[in-house]
C-alpha cells in the first residue's frame, strides 16, 4: 500500500464531506501518506481535523476550510428533495477553486433489477426504487457541474464494524432464504484503495467518469451469514422462507429484496488493473471476524 499513493503527498488536500463508514476509513487512509484530510459532519465535534456540515439547517464551512484544496471526496446520499447535498450547498465554491479531482460515491441502485443478470458501467442505468432514481439524478447533477469528477458505484458495503458479525452479535440477523437471489458487495478497505489506486495512476490510465467497485463473486446473503456462524462455531438459525419473512420486514429491507443483479468489476480489475484486497466476501469478513 506504501508505494500506492506516493504520487499523493503534502501538497494535497482533500475534504471528505460526509465521513461515515466510508469516509472514516478513506481520510485515516489517505493521511498515512502525507496528505491532509478535513472531514465534515452535521454536527460539531472535538478533532480538529472536523468542520460542519449540514445541508439540512444551511450550516456551511468557512472561506478557510477549502483554503489549498486540491480533491474532494463525497459520501453524502441524496437529500429528501432527491437533490444533491453538496451541490445545493457548495457548488459555487467548488467550482471557485482549482480542484484536480472530485469522487462521488454512488450506488449500484440505479442499475435497477436485472434478474441475477450481470451489469457493468456500459449498460443504461435503470432505477427501479424511488431512492435509486434520486441517486441517478444527483449523478447527473455530479457530471452536469463541470467538476472534474469520477463516480463509484458501490454495492453493499461492509468491513470492520458494519458486518454480519455485528448483526448476529446485535441479534438482528434475519436467515432468509429466496429461490436464486443474490447480492453484490465490497470492503470498505477495497473502496479506499481503488479510488487511491486510480488516483496514483491517474496520469496513465484513461480516464472512466463511471466505475463500479465490487467484488469477484456476488453470492446469495445465506452463504455469507452461514460462513460468519461456521467462524464463530455457532450454529446458523434456520432459514425463514423470504415469503413469509417478508410482512416482518421495514420497507427500506424489503426493497433491497426486489432486486438481484450481479455488479461486474471488470472496467476496474480487468481493464484498469485494480487488484482486490478482498476478492470475495469469505477473505473480507475474515478480516472482520478477526478486526471485531
Ligand atoms: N451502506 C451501503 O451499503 C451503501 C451501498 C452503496 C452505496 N452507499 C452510499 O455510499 C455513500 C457512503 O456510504 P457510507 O456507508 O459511508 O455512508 P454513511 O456512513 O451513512 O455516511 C454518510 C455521511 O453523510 C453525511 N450526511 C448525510 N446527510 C447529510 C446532509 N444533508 N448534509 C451533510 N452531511 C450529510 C452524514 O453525516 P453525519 O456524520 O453527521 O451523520 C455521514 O457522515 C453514501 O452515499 C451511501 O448512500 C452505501
Amino acid at each position: 500500500m506504501k508505494n500506492l499513493a506516493s504520487s499523493l503527498g503534502e501538497k494535497n488536500k482533500f475534504l471528505i464531506l460526509g465521513c461515515g463508514f466510508c469516509g472514516t476509513f478513506f481520510a485515516k487512509t489517505i493521511r498515512k501518506f502525507g496528505c491532509t484530510a478535513l472531514t465534515s459532519s452535521r454536527s460539531e465535534s472535538e478533532d480538529p481535523n472536523s468542520f460542519v456540515f449540514n445541508s439540512e439547517n444551511g450550516k456551511v464551512p468557512n472561506e478557510k476550510i477549502f483554503d489549498g484544496v486540491t480533491h474532494v471526496l463525497s459520501c453524502i446520499p441524496p437529500g429528501k428533495n432527491g437533490k444533491d447535498p453538496v451541490l445545493g450547498s457548495l457548488k459555487n465554491k467548488l467550482q471557485n477553486i482549482t480542484l484536480e479531482w472530485v469522487g462521488y460515491l454512488s450506488t449500484t441502485g440505479v442499475y435497477g433489477n436485472t434478474k441475477g443478470n450481470w451489469v457493468s458501467e456500459f449498460d443504461e442505468p435503470n432505477p427501479f426504487q424511488n431512492r435509486s432514481h434520486k441517486r441517478l439524478n444527483c449523478e447527473k447533477e455530479w457530471i452536469a457541474s463541470g467538476l472534474p469528477v469520477q463516480i463509484f458505484r458501490l454495492p453493499g458495503i461492509y468491513g470492520p464494524g458494519r458486518s454480519t458479525f455485528d448483526t448476529i452479535r446485535n441479534q438482528k440477523v434475519r436467515v432468509i432464504s429466496k429461490k436464486d437471489q443474490i447480492f453484490s458487495r465490497i470492503h470498505v478497505a477495497d473502496i479506499t484503495n481503488a479510488i487511491i489506486y486510480l488516483l496514483q495512476n491517474k496520469n496513465s490510465l484513461k480516464f472512466h467518469q463511471i466505475i463500479n467497485i465490487a467484488d469477484d463473486e456476488p453470492c446469495s446473503q445465506i452463504e455469507v451469514i452461514q460462513y460468519c456462524y461456521d467462524l464463530l462455531g455457532l450454529k446458523m438459525p434456520k432459514p425463514i422462507l423470504f415469503e413469509d419473512a417478508k410482512k416482518e420486514l421495514s420497507p427500506i429491507a424489503q426493497s433491497f429484496w426486489m432486486e438481484n443483479r450481479r455488479v461486474s468489476n471488470k472496467l476496474l480489475c480487468e481493464t484498469l488493473g485494480y487488484k482486490l484486497i478482498y476478492k470475495n466476501y469469505k477473505i473480507g469478513l475474515k478480516n472482520c471476524f478477526l478486526n471485531s
